[in-house]
């Protein structure tokens, strides 16, 4: 059998990886400023979270949602320790796609509605329509027979005032869109969701795949609107690697007893990937280290010309050049091994690396990068 061909591949092929470093077939160590597409979170095969995951493996490794499970228990608590929202409760899945797929579902279990209000430049995942051709209609709810989603313009209040009414089911946004370029709502717009949610009974699902677990600098992006959204959803980042996803689950939830389930979601090993990921943030302070991280790499990306937009905070950065970025990411990755990360606009590039990004290896990106566009010819207009 062969590969089902869906990816555009890199010409990388990784053996290994340590920290930030990663090492290839063509025997060179490459810097990684894309970390996987935000996953790695607390660097390549860190020594706890290999020691965690290993004695994990030796112990057990895999038992069904059947039984109890106390590593899911200690992540939830963990989970509300360092990130936020102690309050609320943990769903467990595997992905991102499966985690926002749940919360509109449980959104539309909720409101009985079916109408889902998203942005422009919105990505939320790729999945559809499993549990609408699963004959138990318990498990079926509104949404699931049918859906409808209007995308409005980010942070156009008018739009949102207009669009969210009873009959919206859900309002799904990104913390800070990724795919999309790295786009930040701004906060007074968050609470103004948060106020017309209230108003109509529609749920708020804040997207934190991408821009959570201290990638922003903060535990969730949206932490600096103050706002509490009615569910969170997370992945990416939560496992270092290993799948893993989540729902929080705000309070005023009732529990919800088969309606929502998942195999593989929350397994032990899952389970024990995930603690490691929240114990190295909290003891090796991450979440300052993205922000001081995020400032060395803004600082020194500000003054190359050929940058013509510089967006994001913390270690999830946008920078849009005059003309494609694909020569400039090819140049980055032959010339200076250093991976970045690419965006649904053709100009922009996307860094997402680990969150212990150090001052020097901020550094070495930026030379590289200063390098590279200081030798490309001013590119034409994509
Ligand atoms: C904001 C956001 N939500 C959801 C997803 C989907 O996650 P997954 O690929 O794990 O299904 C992604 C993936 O890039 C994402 O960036």
């Amino acid at each position: 059998m062969e590969l089902f061909d869906v990816y555009p591949l890199m010409d990388l092929e990784p053996v290994s990886a340590s920290g930030v470093r990663v090492a290839a077939t063509d025997g060179r160590t490459y810097l990684d400023l894309y970390g996987g597409h935000a996953v790695i979170s607390v660097g390549h095969s860190h020594p706890h979270y290999v020691d965690r995951l290993t004695a994990q493996a030796k112990r057990i490794g895999f038992y069904s949602n059947a039984v109890r499970n106390p590593l899911q228990v200690e992540l939830a608590r963990l989970l509300g320790e360092v990130g936020g929202h102690a309050e609320y409760r943990l769903f467990l899945c595997n992905s991102g796609a499966e985690a926002n797929e749940n919360a509109l579902k449980l959104a539309s279990f909720h409101t009985g509605r079916k109408r889902v209000v998203a942005f422009q430049g919105a990505f939320h995942g790729r999945t559809s329509a499993a549990v609408a051709a699963t004959d138990d209609p318990t498990i079926i709810a509104p949404i699931n027979g049918g859906h409808e989603v209007v995308f409005l313009p980010l942070d156009d209040e008018a739009a949102a005032e207009r669009a969210i009414t009873a009959d919206t089911c859900a309002v799904i946004i990104e913390g800070i869109q990724g795919v999309g370029g790295v786009h930040e709502p701004a906060p007074a717009f968050l609470r103004t969701l948060r106020a017309l949610c209230d108003r109509t009974g529609a749920v708020l699902v804040l997207d934190e795949v991408q821009s959570g677990y201290a990638r922003s600098g903060d535990f969730f992006a949206h932490q600096r609107s103050g706002i509490a959204p009615d569910l969170i959803t997370v992945a990416k980042g939560m496992g270092n690697g290993f799948p893993i996803g989540g729902v929080l689950v705000h309070p005023k939830f009732q529990a919800a007893h088969g309606l929502l389930g998942t195999t593989f979601g929350g397994n032990h090993l899952a389970c024990a990937a995930a603690i490691a990921v929240l114990e190295i943030i909290r003891d090796e302070r991450l979440l300052a280290n993205a922000r001081t991280a995020g400032e060395h790499l803004r600082t020194g990306l500000a003054t190359i010309p050929g940058i013509v937009d510089l967006r994001g905070r913390g270690l999830m950065l946008g920078i849009d050049l005059e003309g494609p970025s694909g020569p400039v990411r090819q140049a980055l990755l032959r010339e200076h091994r250093l991976l970045v990360g690419s965006a649904k606009d053709k100009r922009t590039i996307r860094l997402l690396p680990p969150l212990t990004l150090s001052a020097a290896e901020a550094a070495e990106a930026v030379a590289a990068f200063e390098a590279v566009l200081r030798s490309i010819p001013t590119p034409v207009t994509p």
